[in-house]
């Protein structure tokens, strides 16, 4: 529940920045906002997966220690600003999100591609990124109890996802195009409210770690395949244990053990969670956090005065 308290102080500084132009102001104010109250959560954690490695950057780099030093030792996998272009135009979906787990266990994922598929508790165990396109829709819609023409798509709107659009297409299945933001997609799996029922496409890989673990708390599914691009890019893979690139890493291998925790709080308006709105008097937030041990989720609605805390949102 404490680290709820980190996605809210994130996504209340970055949403400031809604819609001027500004993603690297906007990226760096969640940034600043998180890094400040981690520390005053009970835990020993390491940043796994964060905003760059220690030289690039100046805080929640990976290896960053955060938290006040007394508890259990943990992995972090933070994104301060998941769509830091969603909210430079003040569109959709934009996220304060992290994850955290035991220490070892979770992918020290490489920052390049990475293939997904994630899919909410019905279809979990049924989906595979070896399977075609095709056939992950058909096996969605059985499991869901739905016609292929009914089963909604999530991709990346990006020119490299345009043969799988096409083919999405041919099946009959409706798509969803968004702009970024495929942490929040994945989620939106997992909860028929959102009314999307498959991730496809790929995108960052440290997303999909963070994804991961949200759909473990969730009971869905979620498979990732890393694209290194060049030799450094497969050398890096190497240098973080993962000999053999080409193959489907599998929701326990992207996140080890029984136990994690998600948490994320919405910036800008999505299908899951309200954005940041501010009144004269202060900030309210929607965020989710939940626990992949207990299986509890946590709708936590949040009204935060700003004049009792006016350090909470760093003005543009
Ligand atoms: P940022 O928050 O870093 O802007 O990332 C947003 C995002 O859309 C992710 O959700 C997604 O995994 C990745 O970028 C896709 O990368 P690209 O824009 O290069 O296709």
């Amino acid at each position: 529940m404490e680290l709820v308290r980190v996605t809210e102080a994130a996504a209340l500084s970055s949403a400031r920045w809604m819609g001027k132009g500004l993603k690297e102001e906007a990226d760096d104010a969640a940034t600043t906002a998180m890094r400040e109250v981690f520390d005053t959560i009970p835990m020993k954690g390491v940043v796994v997966i964060g905003e760059g490695e220690m030289d690039e950057a100046p805080m929640l780099y990976i290896g960053e220690k955060v938290g006040n030093g007394y508890g259990s030792r943990l992995d972090v996998a933070v994104d301060p600003l998941e769509g830091t272009s969603i909210v430079a135009t003040g569109t959709w979906g934009a996220l304060a999100v992290l994850a955290v787990a035991d220490a070892g266990d979770l992918l020290h994922a490489p920052d390049m591609y990475m293939d997904k598929i994630a899919v909410g508790p019905e279809a979990a165990g049924l989906i595979s990124l070896d399977n075609s396109i095709e056939e992950n829709i058909a096996i969605v819609a059985k499991a869901k109890n739905k016609n292929v023409e009914d089963v909604v798509v999530t991709i990346l709107h990006r020119d490299r996802h345009e043969e799988m659009i096409q083919r999405v297409r041919a099946t009959g299945a409706r798509i969803k195009l968004i702009p970024d933001g495929d942490v929040a997609a994945a989620i939106n799996t997992a909860f028929p409210k959102t009314g999307v029922d498959l991730l496809l496409g790929s995108g960052g890989a440290p997303e999909g770690v963070i994804a991961a673990v949200a759909m473990k708390c969730l009971g869905g599914d979620f498979q990732g395949r890393l694209l290194p691009e060049d030799e450094a890019q497969e050398k890096r893979c190497q240098d973080m244990g993962i000999a053999d690139t080409g193959r489907i890493l599998l929701l326990d291998d992207l996140v080890k053990g029984e136990d994690c925790i998600f948490a994320a709080t919405g910036v800008t308006d999505g299908e899951l969670l309200r954005g940041v709105q501010f009144t004269g008097q202060g900030g309210q937030t929607h965020s989710v956090v939940m626990r992949a041990k207990s299986g509890t989720v946590r709708f936590v609605e949040g009204i935060h005065s700003l004049k009792k805390k006016p350090k909470m949102v760093m003005k543009p």
